[in-house]
């Protein structure tokens, strides 16, 4: 009763799908079909078939429906009594069409039904997938991409074929992000209900037609012991940031799109203290923190009389809320110049910046349109480079360098100093001690808080075994690590003496 069975069909030519799971069940899977001459893979969202008669039926039915929608908005939003709306319209039609629909067709229909009604039509699958991380959409008659965790980016037996149908996905898209796109705005960002962040353009702008982009969030982000279990920074280095976050240095995490610059800016937040107030700018909500917090997200002006509010106006107005941190999630423009005057007048400050090296990320804090003065770029502490990387044939994430910004050298050149650095040879992490020039970040730590660096370094020790022993007890979740953090800010002794006794155990 599928449009694609295991053992493949007409269009997959007989060729068995590598790997093949549910997604929406009992309806609702995924086949990954590989060409054994190519060797290339592609993804098939596999529902249920529809005879011609069924097809029909359908259409009907659907038409009726967005007639005749006398839902209130309560039910709407409710999928269990969306559900039982749907089944008894289908059924009260049926009656009125005088057919005896088999119940198997029934449960086909209501399938499509919520699918088309309540979720994202035939994209609805690859947004359910825990899978994909991203959807692309480059245009009508092209196939949609995904990037796979497993299969990287591999294409889908998706394809809008008619402008009309991706405009109305489009709109759809944007409706329920709460935006508006239109010929006179053709690019919009934002965020759906699900938290997934969103890019659609129309072909005002894209020449092969509308596109959308969906980049998607986990339910659960991942936190920094999830971070430490998979490998992308070492116990250390989380200790290491712990220590610098706690003490309101600031921190810059570098690296190209994809790389999972958000992932680990939202794991570092965890490390802030409690009763700090925390005010995060960002141009679409992705981060996640904890109460004492104002996020702001700028609003954009079609409107003539509504006042566009930039990320650079809110970081501006957001100073004057005096926070202790300040959160930006992505610096572009004039407002890292205002990050970097918060963070001299002694705000902490933690963002992330598109960039494919520490040194280039430099080079676009010197120019424009950021056009930081080299004397302002020391106070940015610690730049985090992290990087997407092949291990065996598993794509993971490692922080491949973290580089503390030290000072300027007589002609005023940025001068900067691994702290720790990645091997790929055995994919272990080292870390460099400092070579006692310039003014290194546990030095200003130590000036601050009026101890000696030594005491320091033992306190990332400490912190690096709680944080081994929160891996191996998977104590990871979000509420988990984000409660351990505290009661270590709050009794330290306490925390320490048991992951000192079961970490041995
Ligand atoms: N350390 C990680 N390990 C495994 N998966 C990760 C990791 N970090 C991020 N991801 C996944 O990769 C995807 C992209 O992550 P994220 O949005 O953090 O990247 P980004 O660098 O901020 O991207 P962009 O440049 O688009 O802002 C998400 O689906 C996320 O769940
Ligand atoms: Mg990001």
């Amino acid at each position: 009763m599928y449009n694609n069975e295991t053992s493949g069909s007409s269009e997959t030519g007989g060729t068995a799908f590598r790997d093949f799971y549910p997604v929406n069940k009992p309806f609702g899977f995924v086949g990954i079909e590989i060409n054994e001459d190519r060797g290339t893979l592609k993804y098939h969202t596999v529902e249920p078939t529809l005879n011609k008669d069924e097809s029909e039926l359908l259409d009907r039915i659907k038409s009726l429906l967005i007639d005749q929608m006398d839902v209130s908005l309560d039910v709407l939003k409710d999928p269990e009594q969306m559900e039982v709306y749907l089944r008894t319209k289908v059924q009260l039609l049926f009656k009125k069409f005088e057919r005896e629909i088999p119940s198997e067709s029934e449960e086909k229909f209501i399938y499509y039904l919520k699918r088309d009604f309540l979720g994202y039509g035939k994209i609805d699958l690859l947004l359910r997938d825990d899978n994909i991380e991203d959807i692309s959409c480059n245009g009508v008659m092209t196939p949609i991409y995904v990037w796979h965790r497993q299969y990287e980016s591999i294409p889908t037996n998706i394809i809008y074929d008619s402008e009309d149908e991706l405009d109305k996905t489009i709109i759809r898209l944007a409706y329920r992000s709460g935006r508006q796109i239109s010929i006179s705005n053709p690019i919009m960002e934002g965020t759906l209900p699900e938290g997934f962040r969103i890019l659609l353009t129309l072909k005002e702008v894209s020449k092969r037609g509308d596109t959308f982009t969906i980049r998607k969030f986990r339910e659960n982000p991942y936190t920094i012991v999830d971070l430490i279990k998979n490998g992308t920074v070492s116990a250390e280095i989380a200790a290491y940031l712990w220590l610098l976050v706690e003490n309101g240095r600031s921190i810059m995490i570098c690296g190209a799109t994809a790389s999972g610059k958000t992932t680990l800016l939202n794991s570092l937040s965890m490390f802030i203290r409690p009763e700090m107030k925390v005010v995060t700018i960002e141009e679409v909500r992705e981060l996640r923190l904890h109460e004492n917090w104002i996020p702001m997200v700028p609003r954009p002006s079609h409107q003539l009389g509504v006042t566009e509010i930039t990320l650079f106006d809110l970081l501006k107005s957001s100073l004057r809320q005096r926070p202790d941190y300040i959160i930006v999630g992505e610096v572009r423009g004039e407002e890292a110049y205002t990050l970097f005057q918060a963070i001299a007048t002694g705000h902490g400050g933690l963002c992330t910046i598109h960039s494919d090296s520490v040194d280039y990320a430099i080079k676009r804090l010197l120019s424009r349109p950021m056009n930081i003065p080299a004397m302002m770029v020391p106070l940015m502490n610690v730049l985090l480079q992290i990087r997407r990387v092949k291990i065996g044939d598993k794509v993971m994430r490692r922080a491949d360098t973290v580089t503390e910004v030290i000072g300027l050298n007589t002609s005023d050149q940025v001068q900067t100093e691994h702290r720790f650095k990645w091997d790929s040879v055995d994919d272990s992490y080292r870390f460099l001690e400092s070579s006692g020039s310039g003014e290194n970040v546990f030095k200003q730590i130590s000036n601050l808080r009026h101890v000696p660096e030594w005491t320091l370094k033992e306190e990332m020790q400490k912190r690096t075994l709680i944080l081994k022993w929160m891996k191996k007890e998977n104590i990871n979740t979000y509420e988990q690590v984000s409660e351990m953090v505290h009661k270590y800010y709050g009794n330290p002794e306490e925390v320490l003496t048991q992951a000192r006794f079961e970490v041995t155990s």
